[in-house]
């Protein structure tokens, strides 16, 4: 069942430049541009793409809190633009730039006043916010001021604030930026719970690749507010035509060799570093290396999913 689904989703924005030395003239950017795809029910999704791509601003319009230039937009049946309110009971909201907590207020409280805004029963209330407190350890938390807390405190907090009222849906606009490394591995650990053990769908934003590869079985790479890439992580590297690399080390320093199937890509005296497209088996360079050259040692090293990413993103920026 399609839980997001977006048509021909378009949003401009009308911006004023400069256009010589004192004249400024209007422009339209076109922050969203023909976005159309569906998210299911209880799918994790990433949704990736440079700066500028249009990524908050999709969200922003799932949310309700952007009205759509064009294009047919529904959220768990709802138009989020028409019915912000009816909306906001089956969505949670966490963007990592800024908090919806109370600033002056300890989390307690920021919670109780969610609790009375989506008219959460009791007993559910009791059962979110103690399974929350515990697995995002905000029990020491609970009664300190949002603003004496720390971004990764803050950050479990805002996460708790977004699934008090159960939403379907939870859209994370880089929920780990800024974090240290055991930050983001407990939040990432959480909303794998949230999203497995739960059901809630998830459609994360995020520069931080490892986010996506330990929680995303789907990808999508938005540039320039159109979809460039939709699948699996393994697809990416096809898509990106990814490489391994060779890296040998020869009896002496020598130029770079001359191998059928994998190009020279660095030499420092003795090593160098071929490489080769990532789906063929190194076997037969080994080999072909092994056979002309004095070989000593070898190790092949596998493509790392943010240079596929950062290819996928300059060929867009290019094409
Ligand atoms: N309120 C606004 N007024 C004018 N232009 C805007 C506005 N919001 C976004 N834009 C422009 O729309 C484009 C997309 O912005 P958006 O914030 O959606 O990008 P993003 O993918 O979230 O980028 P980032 O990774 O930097 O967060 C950018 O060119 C941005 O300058
Ligand atoms: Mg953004």
């Amino acid at each position: 069942m399609a839980l997001i689904e977006l048509q021909d989703v378009r949003r401009t924005f009308t911006v004023r430049a400069k256009a010589g030395r004192l004249r400024r003239e209007k422009r339209e950017v076109r922050a969203v541009d023909g976005l159309s795809f569906t998210v299911d029910a209880g799918e994790c999704v990433g949704y990736i793409g440079p700066n500028g791509a249009g990524k908050s601003t999709t969200i922003k319009m799932l949310t309700g809190i952007l009205v759509p230039s064009s294009g047919r937009l529904r959220v768990a049946g709802v138009d989020p633009a028409r019915e912000r309110t009816r909306l906001a009971q089956r969505i949670g909201v966490v963007f990592g730039q800024r908090t919806t907590l109370w600033w002056d207020l300890p989390l307690r409280d920021s919670y109780e006043l969610a609790r009375r805004i989506y008219r959460i029963p009791d007993a559910r209330y009791r059962a979110n916010l103690d399974r929350c407190v515990e697995l995002l350890d905000l029990a020491a938390l609970l009664d300190t001021p949002v603003r004496q807390l720390s971004l990764g405190q803050r950050m479990r907090g805002d996460l708790a604030a977004a699934l008090l009222h159960d939403p379907q849906v939870l859209y994370l606009d880089e929920p780990t930026i800024g974090l240290d490394v055991v930050s983001k591995g407990r939040v990432r650990e959480f909303l794998r719970e949230v999203n497995t053990q739960q059901g809630t769908t998830v459609l994360l934003t995020t520069h931080d690749l490892t986010d996506i590869e330990q929680l995303c079985g789907r990808v999508m790479v938005i540039d320039h507010g159109r979809v460039v890439y939709d699948g699996g992580l393994d697809g990416l590297h096809a898509a990106g035509e990814s490489e391994r690399t060779l890296v040998v080390d020869l009896a002496e320093a020598r130029p770079a060799i001359a191998v059928p199937g994998a190009r020279v890509v660095k030499v420092e005296g003795p090593r160098q570093w071929l490489a080769f497209p990532a789906q063929q088996s190194a076997a037969p360079i080994v080999a072909a290396v092994a056979d002309r050259y004095p070989l000593v040692d070898l190790s092949v090293r596998e493509p790392a999913i943010e240079d596929v990413i950062a290819r996928m993103y300059a060929e867009v920026a290019i094409g």
